[in-house]
Order: C-alpha cells, then structure tokens, then sequence
C-alpha cells in the first residue's frame, strides 16, 4: 500500500515500489484527466500571491516527477528545491554566477543581473532540474533528457491538480557549465532548468494549439 504522509492537511502518497493490475483505466476518472492536461497552464511569477504553497504539494510533485517513463530504469531527474531563504542563497548563487561568466564573455547586461538577483523571491518555491548521466552511458544522452521532461510534465500537471501554478524557466544561468557544480551536476550531466511555484492570483490565462490533426498520420490499411 502506498505511504501517506499526515505531517500536512495535504496528504503526499510516496510509493518506492507499486504493484499495478491492467487495465487501470476503469478506476480513473477519464474526463478529469483529460480535463487536467488541457487546463495545465504556465502560470508566471507575476501572477502568484506572497502566499507560501504547502511543502506536502511539493513533495508530491517530486514523488510523481520519480515515476516518470525511464528508459532502463536510469532515473536521470535530480532535483534541488529552494525555498525561505534558500530562494536568497539561490537569487545570490545565480546573479554572482552571471555576472562572473558574462563579464569574462563581454557580455554582462545589468538588467538581466537585477533580475536573476530579485525574481527567486517573487516564488514560493523553486526546483532546479538537473539530468545526471548514467556512469556508464548506457543510453544516448536524448533519451535521458527526455525521461527528465516527463517528469517534469508530471510535476507541472501535479502542481494543476492541486491548484498550485508553476512554469518551467530554461533562461538564466540553465546553459551555464560553470554553474552546475552548484546543483551537485557533474559534467557529463545537465542543467535543464528551474521550476517556479506559487500560489496562482484569480486570473484567466488561454492555451492555444494547433489542431493535433495537422500533426498526425494515421497508416491503418
Ligand atoms: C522545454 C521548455 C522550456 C521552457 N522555457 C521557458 C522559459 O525559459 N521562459 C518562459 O517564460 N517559459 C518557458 N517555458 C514555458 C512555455 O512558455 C509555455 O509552456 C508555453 O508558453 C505554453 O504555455 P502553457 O505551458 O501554458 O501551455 C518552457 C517550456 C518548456 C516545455
């Protein structure tokens, strides 16, 4: 049975083992899944109150990011969460980091310094998402990263059916080689990005797609 944590009127369910009879689908509600992927919106910084989002939401986005498809069991996704005043120890990390490697570059602009130096704060949470190599590379490194995405897609779908917002941020110092030692990335790993959490204001936000027929072809005779 899986383990339900009570520490927080959230209740988390961890699984480090999960015994599934097939077919599930009957057990789930469909139309709210389907519901749940379509309403998964993006919701920025700009758009979240000061309120603090419960740790348990959290941890349950990490526990469903950990059961993500992965290609030989490799479990490439590492996470570091920053919250309180690690958002501080983050914003400080990040703007030192840029400023070091751009002005060696030439390429330092004070804007982007002031806001890799403010913006952690205006989160509740921040998760950076690295992909650790498997020693011995036993998978092309494509498909290693694409294991870390879908855990991400599972953390941002968690963070919707909880009523929490969250957007994934590739900008930054994400391409820095320089910066990942301090996510505990080595270099064969990589930095993919940060998560941004926090309690979503009362707004409207429309998603847009083209029509998934106008990406698809179906060969059935
Ligand atoms: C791989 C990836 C990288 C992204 N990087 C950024 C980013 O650096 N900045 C940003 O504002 N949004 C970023 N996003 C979020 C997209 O802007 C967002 O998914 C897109 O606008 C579609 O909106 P939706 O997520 O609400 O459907 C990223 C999304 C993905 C999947």
């Amino acid at each position: 049975m899986p383990a339900e944590s009570t520490r927080s009127a959230v209740k988390i369910c961890f699984t480090p083992f999960r015994v599934v009879s097939l077919p599930t689908m009957k057990k789930f509600d469909t139309k709210e899944i389907n519901e749940l992927i379509h309403s998964r919106r993006s919701v920025f910084p700009k758009d979240y109150t000061s309120e603090k989002v419960d740790d348990a939401i959290v941890r349950q986005m990490l526990e469903n990011a950990n059961w993500a498809p992965t290609h030989k069991l490799t479990e490439p996704w590492r996470f570091v969460v920053f919250t309180g005043e690690g958002l501080t120890k983050l914003a400080m990390f990040q703007s030192d980091c840029y400023k070091q490697v751009t002005q060696a570059k030439g390429t330092f602009d004070e804007k982007k310094y002031e806001g890799l130096k403010s913006k952690p704060r205006e989160s509740s949470h921040i998760i950076a998402v690295g992909m650790k190599r498997d020693e011995k590379k036993s998978l092309p490194e494509w498909e290693e990263l694409g294991a870390v995405f879908c855990a991400i897609e599972n953390m941002y779908l968690t963070a919707t059916a909880y009523g929490v917002g969250c957007y994934l941020s590739t900008g930054g110092i994400t391409n820095f080689e320089e910066a990942k030692s301090f996510f505990g990335l080595g270099s064969d790993d990589k930095l993919l990005g940060f998560i941004h959490i926090g309690m979503p204001k009362e707004l409207q936000i429309t998603g847009k797609r083209k029509l998934i027929e106008e990406k698809v072809k179906w060969i059935n005779a």
